[in-house]
């Protein structure tokens, strides 16, 4: 019998999900809440939000739902895969109690304590004056601030001097920028960072293709931070044993850890990596796939999509996850202006015209035209034999996307050349 999968979230990294499942030949039917004008080419979208657990769980089991695949961690903090376990439905995700790792700076700090997975020192504060005292004790900078707690990616503060730290501490401690809530002093590390994701089941670890974002809008890593303009794989300048390593002493000891904590992980972990000079550290993890490297990972998986995600929510026999060793670079189209202020519904043609493979992250259609309808727009996505070939393509395709409204970046992958 052919599987009926739910699929929840509504950006780029979900229509990487959808497509790659869409290639099963397990899958009769996949639907994603809420989807979008890309999504619904492959799946049907049904208009139920990404948090609405009640009406989620209710949706699947009218719709026989063999499987559902959770994206955002907004989905996952807010309990779906709780919900979907209790509602007796294989569900691939963190319960909302292992989501921590990302959810809490402060508990995936102390898992790494406890577990010896290489990261920043670090001290962390709920009192502002406990805290403000021991920012005038330190003498290195710049010094690391984060929020405990979800934060949209803004919750960081790299201080430059004590000063800066004592604004950044205010603002979180006393003015609870962010809710009420602790804060983690950690130690600056330098060096380039990259994404290692591994699918989890338990003690189980199955490593994905190593990539790399690209967090400045503009090119040479210039301009604001976003939520990623691009991303490749995999990366000339981590060793096959520096992986190996980082496999070994990151992401097993981290889900061997949860395992020890009762919170075993049944979803993606997500590291965020940065090798120093003394070695790789970890900057900080995720609780799924990471956006937008999941869009230039994922479709590099050979083995049938659904049967990974249903071991991994199960814990079902899975003897290999295969990865087709390919170069893959993905720029983002976003929006002029992005991450500032932007406008939408500028049409956008020659979609169709491109050879590979484009991923919608923000767009709608209205009267049969693709208009823009976010910050980031679109992912334009191409292999090759090597990252040269792959970034070639890329931009010689992306030429046939016209719209007044986008722009990107014509570097990305930079770091590989
Ligand atoms: P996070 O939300 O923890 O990933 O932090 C956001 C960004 O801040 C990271 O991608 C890094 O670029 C930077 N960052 C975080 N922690 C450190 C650190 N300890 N040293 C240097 N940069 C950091
Ligand atoms: N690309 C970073 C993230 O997904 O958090």
């Amino acid at each position: 019998m052919k599987k009926n999968v739910l699929v929840i979230g509504s950006g780029g990294r979900e229509h990487a999900i959808v497509y790659q499942l869409s290639r099963s030949a397990q899958v009769a039917h996949i639907y994603c809440a809420p989807g979008n004008a890309g999504i619904v080419q492959l799946a049907e979208c049904v208009a139920i939000g990404d948090t609405d657990v009640a009406q989620l769980v209710k949706f699947a089991q009218e719709h026989s739902i063999d499987l559902c695949v959770v994206g955002p961690e907004a989905a996952l903090a807010a309990g779906v895969t709780d919900a979907f376990r209790a509602a007796g439905i294989p569900v691939f995700g963190h319960t909302k109690a292992a989501t921590q790792i990302e959810a809490s700076k402060e508990f995936a700090k102390q898992l790494m304590a406890n577990y010896d997975v290489p990261t920043a020192a670090y001290r962390s504060f709920a009192i502002y004056e406990e805290a403000l005292q021991y920012v005038q004790t330190r003498n290195s900078y710049p010094t690391v601030l984060k929020y405990d707690g979800l934060a949209a990616g803004k919750g960081v503060v790299i201080a430059q001097d004590e000063q800066e730290a004592q604004e950044a501490l205010h603002s979180m401690l006393v003015g609870e920028a962010f809710g009420k809530g602790r804060v983690v002093i950690e130690d600056y590390l330098e060096g380039p960072e990259f994404s290692f994701m591994a699918f989890v089941h338990h003690h189980r670890v199955y490593p994905m293709p190593l990539s790399q974002d690209h967090k400045r809008a503009f090119d040479g890593d210039k301009g604001p931070n976003t939520g990623g303009m691009g991303a490749y794989t995999p990366l000339p300048f981590i060793s096959a044993e520096e992986e190996k390593w980082a496999l070994e002493h990151i992401l097993q000891a981290v889900a061997d850890g949860m395992c020890e904590e009762g919170l075993p992980l049944t979803g993606v972990l997500y590291g965020g990596l940065m090798k120093t000079k003394d070695g790789i550290r970890v900057i900080e993890f995720n609780a799924r796939f990471g956006d937008p490297e999941t869009e230039v990972v994922l479709p590099l998986l050979e083995t049938d999509a659904y049967t990974v995600f249903h071991a991994i929510a199960t814990g079902e026999e899975l003897p290999a996850v295969e990865w087709r060793k390919q170069a893959t670079v993905g720029v983002v189209m976003a929006s002029c202006g992005y991450p500032g202020k932007y406008t939408k519904g500028a049409e956008i043609t020659g979609v169709e015209d491109f050879d590979g493979l484009v991923l919608h992250m923000g767009t709608k259609v209205q009267d049969d035209k693709l208009l823009t309808n976010g910050g980031r727009v679109l992912m334009c996505i191409a292999h090759g034999d090597d990252i040269p070939r792959a970034q070639h393509k890329v931009y010689e395709q992306i030429q046939k996307i016209h719209c007044t409204n986008l722009f990107y970046r014509k570097d990305i992958a930079h770091w590989a050349l």
